[in-house]
């Protein structure tokens, strides 16, 4: 035997085998049709551009055998096209040739915002067809009623609203979306078993109640979230089949009906960001099939009921943000009849929950997902959460929850990855050696007391950790070496609000950490180094001494990422140094309140994103240079409290047009005041009081807009839709507060308010001339100061055009004639100051004016109550009311009305929020915690009011 042989035998073998393989191939599936090869060519033809998108879709070789196709293995006609998540382009009509057709996904491509074509309709043996998130818009034609086979319909467009718009305005209808004019086409579909047109606007068909109603009772699957839907279509009531439904995220106001409780093989039930009210009914028991099921977002009242108990098969349960009320114990023990082993997710946050909790909870044997956050749940955290052995996240944050957590509370907690619990009277008692079972990405403890009050030592072990959060825990001592590398992961830390001490050499030099809040503790030293990659700053309100020079100016080369950075409230000094070129990502400085001396450096030029700067109550000097106008991203200029000097330069008004508080209180500008100014149509506070300026006022004055004008009103009225889809908390971009102080209380205007904010402030100046009748037309303006000023002539008449004034200041100018009646009109008023002018008259009589103290208008010739002095009997002529103690400086010493800005609370933007919502991991606790977060940098805090 030789090689040769062998090989020869091996080779004929092989043929036989292969013909036979070809042969018993022919014999089992038909090759495709011609025609059907030449469609599908010509489909690929069709869909756009040089990109090979369908790259088996060539050569000779059967046309069943190409990606996504599906032949009948008998006929070997095409009878499935699965193309979702390949391509992008177009939809060919060469499809019409495929007679067979009875699958057709084609989701998940991009159709670049073209319309379903209508010749879809046409292919008549269709039972199924997924055209969702593809980027289709506009109508959705009505020949698909033509479809009589279809039992599936997808046309769910909620990705591309989501990913591409802002989801408010989808629903306005300003934004691309599938829409229908009317629905009479889909009571053709009469085998229809699942329908999804979630994200469809279908507030425009008018018969779409009436159209549902004829639809088949075979349907299983119902999905019609943010349709814009304000009724519950009573046609489900029919659909004795179903097993699906979703209507979250509608504006359905209603009680929940009650013959959903009727529909018996319901597994998932979706009713959540809706405005459903009223009670749930206790024949919610009687929805014996329920897996899923989602309540959250609504307004919801009373006790969940008892029967919930009945429900063996619930694994989720979600009842967030309603007014539910009455004991979680209660609830708690409804379960543990048959269903609480179930239980895999509970969710009953922001309600008005009480009671204790059962310490039972080791009956919830297979709970991953617990958040109770947000209610008035009290006493201790019973011994048996320590036995959850597979949950993984819990959220028990702001309530009353008192008592001591020890190690014993995490005993078989071993894949526990998220503990919220922040705003508790909660005591955390652990040895300093313990080994935790769980390996946390987020630990929120804000609040708590620790005990040992410092950092916890075994947090070293906790080398997966993202976000970390002790704020307000009353931890003392420095910052231990360990700490700044235990987690290579930590992303977000907050350990504001402690008693922490001593030098902070550098911050987290090798970790990724991009947050970090060490703001009001009692650090000392000089400023620390930090690794570029850190994100938000915050060393606000220590006691941080030295200069800024090495912070800034250290290792310029390497471009920074900080896009916040509050140094705000130390005992910085020195130079603002001219090191900003490596900042370029700069978004918000807050130096106030330090004792910084010098120019404005040259570099700040340099940061175009610039859009919050605060040096206020500095010792800085000079005139402002005029590269700042470089940075034509400011919202909030706040100079005030410095010695800054010469005039308003003029590219103030020319180039940072979009400033909405522009703040130059209490320095030496002189000069006039520039119309350039005018041209600030966002401003909405302008405080330039204290200064030498003087002149007239502008007449141009009637352009700030968002003075004259209620749009930033209007935009804010959002929350009476409740569209709240979504995360509509990262709903702004801004987030920032000012202060207002007024009438010695302290406001802090959360971003929503300070967009209500509307104040000009020209007073403790030496400006001239009459008080133009064009102010009148700021009818938003809220305040309005422009005392001791040597303002003459009359009040413009139309004062009283300016309706939403709550507080006016005139006093100590040169006023004369009679206080304009129409001011009788103003409603809002709560604090008028027309003191020591040359006023003459009766006062107007409205409830309102006569309504001040005497002190507002003494030291004039006017007459009439709240004065005692009548005006029959002067005849006009009063002389003066003395009274010297309430004299000159009354007003100046005591600054009533005085506005300063930027005190803090300013953090965040969405898109740094954005960033972390990027990096962090996703998950339903992380959402909540970035929530949190957002509520706290929104800081809507009236906590002075
Ligand atoms: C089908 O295609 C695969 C590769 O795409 C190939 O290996 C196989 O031989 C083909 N079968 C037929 C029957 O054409
Ligand atoms: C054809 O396909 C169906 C479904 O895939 C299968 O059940 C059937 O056995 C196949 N018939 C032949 C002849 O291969
Ligand atoms: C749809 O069906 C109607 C009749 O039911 C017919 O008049 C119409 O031409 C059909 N449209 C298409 C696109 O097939
Ligand atoms: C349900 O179907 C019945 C019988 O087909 C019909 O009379 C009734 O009006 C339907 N109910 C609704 C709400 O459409
Ligand atoms: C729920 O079931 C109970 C008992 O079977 C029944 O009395 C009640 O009417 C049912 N509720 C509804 C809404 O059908």
């Amino acid at each position: 035997m030789n090689m040769g042989s062998t090989v020869v035998r091996f080779l004929s073998i092989a043929t036989l085998f292969t013909i036979c393989l070809l042969l018993c191939n022919a014999n089992l599936s038909a090759p495709c049709k011609q025609n059907e090869r030449q469609a599908l060519l010509k489909f690929k033809h069709d869909v756009e551009g040089p990109l090979n998108q369908l790259p088996s879709w060539a050569g000779e070789g059967d046309c069943c055998n190409w990606t996504g196709v599906v032949c009948d293995n008998l006929t070997g006609h095409i009878r499935e096209l699965h193309l979702a998540d390949t391509y992008s382009g177009k939809i060919s009509p060469s499809l019409l040739n495929l007679k067979h057709l009875s699958y057709l996904d084609l989701s998940n491509n991009d159709f670049q915002g073209m319309q379903i074509p209508s010749f879809l309709g046409s292919l008549k043996s269709l039972r199924y067809l997924n055209l969702s998130n593809s980027m289709f818009v506009g109508l959705i034609p009505h020949q698909l009623g033509n479809l009589t086979s279809l039992q599936v319909l997808d046309l769910h467009g909620c990705q591309q609203v989501q990913d591409s718009y802002d989801y408010d305005d989808h629903l306005e209808g300003t934004t691309d979306s599938l829409s229908v004019e009317s629905l009479q086409w889909i009571s053709g579909l009469s085998k229809l078993q699942h329908l999804d047109m979630s994200c469809a606007n279908l507030s425009k068909a008018s018969d779409w109640l009436r159209v549902t109603n004829t639809l088949p009772s075979l349907v299983e699957s119902f999905h019609m979230s943010a349709c814009g839907l304000y009724h519950i279509p009573g046609g489900i009531a029919n659909m004795t089949n179903l097993k699906f439904l979703d209507l979250q995220g509608n504006y359905i106001s209603s009680t929940i009906p009650k013959w959903l409780y009727r529909l018996s093989h319901l597994q998932s039930l979706i009713l959540s960001y809706n405005l459903f009210h009223g009670e749930i009914s206790s024949s919610l028991g009687n929805l014996t099939s329920i897996v899923n099921l989602d309540f959250d977002s609504n307004q919801l009242a009373g006790n969940i009921p008892n029967s919930l108990g009945n429900l063996s098969k619930l694994t989720t349960l979600a009842m967030s943000e309603n007014n539910l009320n009455g004991s979680v114990s209660e609830i708690f023990e409804s379960f543990s009849r048959c269903s609480s082993g179930q239980i895999e997710s509970l969710s009953l946050s922001s309600n008005n929950l009480s009671g204790h909790l059962t310490d039972k909870l080791d009956h919830f044997e297979k709970l991953r997902l617990l958040f109770l956050d947000n209610n008035s749940i009290s006493g201790p955290l019973p011994p048996s959460f320590g036995n959850l052995s597979c949950l993984e996240a819990v959220a028990i944050g702001d309530n009353n929850l008192t008592g001591v957590v020890s190690q014993q509370h995490f005993t078989n907690l071993t894949r526990l990855v998220e503990f919220d619990a922040p705003g508790n009277s909660l005591t955390l008692e652990t040895t300093p050696h313990w080994l935790p079972p769980f390996q946390l990405e987020m630990l929120i403890l804000d609040s708590w007391h620790l005990e040992p009050s410092e950092l916890p030592m075994w947090l070293q072990s906790q080398t997966q950790l993202v976000a970390l959060s002790m704020l307000n825990t009353r931890i003392s001592g420095t910052i231990p070496t360990w700490f700044c590398n235990f987690s290579s992961q930590l992303q977000h830390i907050d350990l504001s609000e402690n008693k922490l001490y001593g030098e902070v050499p550098h911050i987290f030099p090798s970790s990724r950490c991009f947050d970090i809040f060490l703001g009001s503790n009692q650090f000392n030293g000089s400023l620390p180094l930090v690794s570029s990659k850190v994100g938000i700053l915050d060393l606000s309100s220590s006691s941080f001494s030295g200069t800024l020079f090495h912070f800034f100016c250290n290792n310029s080369s390497k471009p920074k990422t900080l896009r916040i950075l509050r140094l705000d409230n130390n005992l910085l000094s020195g130079k603002i140094p001219d090191c900003f070129r490596n900042w370029e990502r700069l978004e918000v400085v807050n130096l106030e309140s330090n004792h910084l001396i010098g120019n404005i450096p040259r570099s700040l030029g340099y940061l175009l994103s610039l859009t919050y700067l605060h040096l206020r109550n500095n010792h800085l000097h000079g005139e402002l240079p005029p590269y700042l106008k470089k940075c034509t991203a400011f919202i909030i200029l706040d100079l005030s409290y410095n010695k800054f000097l010469g005039k308003i330069p003029m590219w103030i008004g020319t180039n940072l047009s979009s400033l909405a508080v522009l703040s130059l209180r209490s320095n030496q500008f002189h000069g006039h005041i520039t119309y350039k100014l005018c041209d600030l149509t966002s401003l909405q506070i302008l405080d330039l009081a204290h200064n030498n300026l003087s002149g007239r006022m502008p007449i141009c004055l009637y352009k700030f807009q968002a003075m004259a004008s209620n749009s930033e009103i209007s935009r804010f009225s959002f929350e009476d839709g409740n569209y709240n889809h979504y995360d509509d908390t990262f709903e702004d971009n801004e987030i920032e507060t000012a202060i207002l102080v007024s009438k010695g209380r302290e406001v802090k205007y959360g971003n929503s308010l300070l967009r209500l904010a509307t104040s000009l402030d020209l007073s403790d100046n030496n400006i001239s001339g009459e008080i133009p009748e064009q102010l009148t037309s700021l009818i938003y303006l809220q305040s309005v100061n422009l005392s001791n000023n040597l303002l003459s002539g009359r009040i413009p008449p139309k004062m009283g055009d300016m309706r939403w004034l709550e507080s006016l200041d005139l006093s100590m100018n040169q006023l004369c004639g009679q206080i304009a009646p129409s001011m009788s009109s103003l409603t809002f008023l709560s604090v008028l100051n027309l003191s020591y002018n040359n006023l003459i008259g009766e006062i107007p009589k409205s409830t309102q004016l006569q309504s001040f103290d005497q002190s507002s208008f003494i030291g004039n010739k006017l007459c009439g109550p709240p004065l005692e002095v009548n005006c029959s009997n002067t005849n006009g002529t009063v002389p003066p009311v003395a009274d010297q103690k309430h004299g000159g400086s009354y007003l100046l010493e005591d600054g009533w009305f005085y506005l300063s800005l930027g005190l803090g609370f300013l953090f965040g933007f969405w898109s740094v929020l954005g960033s972390l919502l990027l990096n962090l991991p996703w998950s339903i606790g992380f959402n909540r915690f970035l929530n949190s977060i957002v509520k706290k940098l929104y800081g809507v805090i009236v906590e002075h009011f």
